[in-house]
């Protein structure tokens, strides 16, 4: 039993798709943009706010809440769902990431990876077998390998040794991933910046078998067109008819670059991030809301966006907040950033429903290179 993916167009002029993927707690319209709630919560989000603005799916850290407050009291108090009252579909990251940014702190062997805590120093173990317990305990809806997240520049010998490893702890995965309570398993790519490598990597996961398959690895420093390679000798090696996630990324061009060749899921810190360091999107770039320039501007965030924040403040309030340290600038920022990001996935499915990809595409850099208003 592997879940529901409907594919319900493909752009003539790109690898773009538009999908439905059906999961335990819910439907995703693809391509889809998924929040990052790390320890239980999209950091200054109520949930409700999140469902209005129209997020569909978020992402929770395996790595976090075993730490804190623990896989066990999170199924005691009925699974992450009911806990921090998301009602919605979940993805859990395996921890495959965050335990290897703990550099000096983490050891790596054919078992698992043997690392301190960042809380309290304990010393803690994650294997491929302990990371599925754990976001199945959570009653995540979507599931991910255990596997490492390759730093970047690595020599090629260390991308092989550790790609096969992860490749080795995804059959690991999928033989502890106990389908009964209707979770779905991601494989994960890795394989580094090399062709033959990831080439490689997609096709040792697709004879283990996932409901869907993500490409790990990006966003460690390359450049863009490094990333966009990868993408582009990848994609085509996966199955069509199953789910496609580049963890991660990214920026607004990137998810567009991305969409373009046939990804389907993204998360990424970025728009929650840079919220609560004073930075905002919209539709024609960046701006940095702590600048002296909109002391006085009445005008809200983004003239095209008509969320919650930009029918209400305008940006000499907001930066007004961000300068005195205001809780409320965390908050108003993160609900325009994550609109922005939601709604750019709603444009896409849109422009893709009514076969309209290519200008979409077009316009969206036009009204970015015409500069901040
Ligand atoms: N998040 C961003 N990149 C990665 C990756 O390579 N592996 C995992 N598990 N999570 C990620
Ligand atoms: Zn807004």
């Amino acid at each position: 039993m592997t879940i529901p993916f409907d594919l319900i167009t493909t752009d003539p002029n790109s690898s773009a798709r538009r999908g439905r993927l059906h999961t335990a707690h819910g439907v995703v319209e693809t391509p889809v943009f998924m929040p990052v709630g790390t320890q239980g919560t999209v950091k200054g989000m109520l949930p409700e706010s999140l469902h209005d603005l129209g997020a569909q799916i978020i992402l929770g850290n395996t790595y976090h809440l075993f730490l804190r407050p623990g896989h066990d009291l999170v199924k005691k108090m009925g699974g992450l769902h009911r806990f921090m009252n998301w009602s919605g579909p979940i993805l859990t990251d395996s921890g495959g990431f965050q335990v290897f940014s703990l550099g000096k702190l983490r050891k790596i062997d054919e078992e698992g990876v043997r690392f301190q805590s960042h809380l309290d120093g304990a010393h803690q173990i994650l294997t491929p077998e302990s990371s599925i317990e754990i976001q199945q305990a959570l009653g995540s809806d979507i599931i991910m390998v255990f596997d490492e997240c390759i730093p970047y520049p690595a020599t090629r010998d260390y991308v092989i040794d550790s790609t096969e490893r992860s490749m080795r702890w995804a059959k690991r995965c999928k033989q502890a991933h106990n389908r009964q309570d209707g979770s779905a398993l991601f494989g994960i790519v890795q394989g580094g910046m090399h062709e033959d490598l990831r080439r490689k990597s997609a096709h040792d996961l697709m004879e283990i078998g996932f409901d869907g398959y993500a490409i790990g690895g990006l966003s460690v420093g390359e450049e863009a067109e490094v990333m966009y390679e990868v993408m582009d000798y990848t994609l085509p090696e996966l199955p069509a008819d199953r789910p496609r996630y580049v963890m991660g990324v990214g920026t607004p061009e990137n998810l567009i670059e991305g969409v373009r060749r046939g990804v389907d899921m993204f998360d990424c810190v970025m728009p929650t991030r840079n919220a609560r360091n004073g930075v905002l999107f919209t539709s024609f770039g960046k701006i940095s809301i702590k600048q002296a320039q909109y002391r006085e501007d009445e005008r809200p965030i983004d003239p095209d966006c008509d969320c919650y924040v930009c029918r209400h403040y305008s940006r000499a309030y907001l930066r007004h907040l961000y300068q005195s340290n205001e809780i409320l600038s965390s908050m108003l920022n993160t609900m325009h950033n994550l609109h922005y990001y939601v709604q750019l996935m709603a444009q896409v499915r849109q422009a893709l429903d009514e076969g309209n990809f290519a200008t979409f595409y077009k316009e969206f850099y036009q009204r970015r290179q015409s500069g901040v208003v």
